[in-house]
């Protein structure tokens, strides 16, 4: 099949590599001409395991090319995805769906003859009913401009293996031949056993958001159980396996620490509550309010104890941060905890030094106030703190009796049930990790 990809971020790159890698031939287009450039020599723009290797071969046997022309998508492909970003409205809860929008505008125009767009962007439910009038309205080729809802659930770190291979996909459509489309273009997919689901499009709209809100919950909840074994003298590292050995539980997304934070959680818990509000469940949706405030807590209650720690002034002291991105196997800080508690400690005064494996130069443009160095030794050397504030293997494999060497005292505040109290303490340190029991 002959399919445009529109919009080239985390979603889009990932989604057009995929397609290509299942016998398609795709066209990825983005405004963004520097992208595009990058892109067209099968190179990732961001960190994403194997997606080098499957850009480069879809490049490579032609079935993938990349351009920033809506004419020449409208004109080369069948089926077209909308891909791009739905962050954070400035100063808004809601959703800022003006790329989106302006894809929509951009693209209808130039619908010469039928074709499905499938929308794949997070949006506010009823969302989709309004792309599909506007396609409708401004295409030449009119109502044979058929719209599909399809999310993605892709987690950054593992978007290649959630593209081929996601837990289920989900077709919303209006039609038998809008899902037969979807139907083939996924066809090694579902060859492979995915299963998908035929719904309509608000319950494809809400599939994705309500699976974000789910987790997001589920995070902030963990974290409460946390805080409470802080207080109690119990401990959460416990506490989680104890909960996760129950079935109906399970042990998955159940690690406690800094809070949930990237491009996705944060922003679709948000714009969830902020549409709740516009259809008058304001009051209903109170709960997911209060998930976004644990969330936020958790990097508030981890600058208290760091100040704490540090005898109760972060003045001049020097701090190591180990992890910049909002979680491990990303180069990605939006939204990070993780800089957010760094760029807190600095503007209290203390002389902090980051250091992550892949996300420093994200770090260095986002907070360019901030030291970022190149080795966990260069970030701890003369450190009165050292923080761990990523989950990244690296720092779970650190030797604490040779880092005890480098730093001025050795003391270790864990935000991510990342490290074994028992060995830290062993080689000396003072450990403290949130929820976790005072040695
Ligand atoms: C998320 C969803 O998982 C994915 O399905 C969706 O399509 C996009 O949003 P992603 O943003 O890549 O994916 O990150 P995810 O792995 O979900 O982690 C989100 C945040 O929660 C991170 O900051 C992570 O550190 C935190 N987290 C995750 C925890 O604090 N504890 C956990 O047990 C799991």
């Amino acid at each position: 099949m002959r399919i445009s990809v529109l919009g080239t971020g985390y979603l889009g790159a990932t989604h057009a590599a995929a397609l290509a890698s299942c016998g398609h031939e795709v066209l990825g287009i983005d405004a963004d001409a520097a992208r595009v450039e990058q892109l067209r020599l099968g190179v990732a723009p961001f960190h994403e395991p194997r997606l080098d290797e499957l850009l480069a071969r879809g490049v490579r046997s032609g079935a993938l090319c990349f351009d920033t022309d809506y004419g020449r998508a409208a004109r080369f492909a069948d089926v077209h995805f909308l891909c791009v970003g739905t962050p954070q409205r400035p100063g808004s809860h809601a959703a800022d769906l003006s790329a989106m929008w302006s894809a929509v505008h951009r693209l209808a125009p130039l619908l010469e003859r039928g074709c499905l767009v499938v929308g794949k962007s997070t949006v506010p439910v009823g969302t989709a009913s309004q792309v599909r009038d506007a396609l409708r309205d401004n295409a030449p080729a009119g109502r044979s401009v058929e719209l599909a809802w399809n999310p993605e659930f892709l987690r950054e770190g593992h978007a290649v293996e959630d593209s081929l291979g996601p837990d289920r996909l989900v077709f919303g459509v209006a039609s038998d031949p809008a899902y037969e489309t979807l139907c083939a273009v996924y066809a090694p997919i579902l060859a492979s056993g995915v299963p998908a689901v035929r719904t309509d499009l608000p319950t494809a709209e809400l599939a994705k958001v309500s699976a974000n809100v789910m987790l997001a919950a589920r995070i902030s909840l963990v974290n409460l159980l946390a805080e409470v074994c802080e207080v109690t003298d119990a401990d959460v590292g416990d506490l989680i396996e104890i909960l996760g050995y129950d079935g109906r539980i399970g042990n998955r997304f159940l690690t406690p620490g800094i809070g949930f934070g990237g491009g996705c959680l944060p922003k679709d818990t948000r714009a969830f509550v902020a549409r709740a509000e516009e259809l008058g469940l304001g009051d209903a949706a109170a709960v997911l309010r209060e998930v976004d405030v644990l969330n936020m807590r958790q990097r508030a209650r981890t600058v208290d104890l760091a100040v704490s720690l540090l005898g109760g002034r972060a003045r001049d002291e020097e701090v190591a941060v180990l992890g910049a991105a909002f979680k491990a196997g990303s180069d990605d800080v939006r939204d990070s905890p993780a800089l957010d508690v760094a760029c807190t400690l600095a503007g209290r005064g203390a002389r902090v030094r980051v250091y992550d494996p892949k996300a420093g130069g994200n770090a260095r443009r986002a907070a360019p106030g901030l030291t970022v160095v190149d080795t966990v030794e260069d970030a701890c050397r003369g450190a009165a703190l050292t923080l761990v504030l990523t989950d990244w293997a690296e720092f779970r494999s650190i030797d604490p009796v040779s880092l005890a060497d480098v730093v001025r005292r050795p003391v270790v505040l864990d935000g991510r049930l990342s490290l074994d109290p028992d060995k830290w303490r062993a080689a000396g340190w003072d450990f403290h990790g949130l929820g976790r029991r005072v040695g």
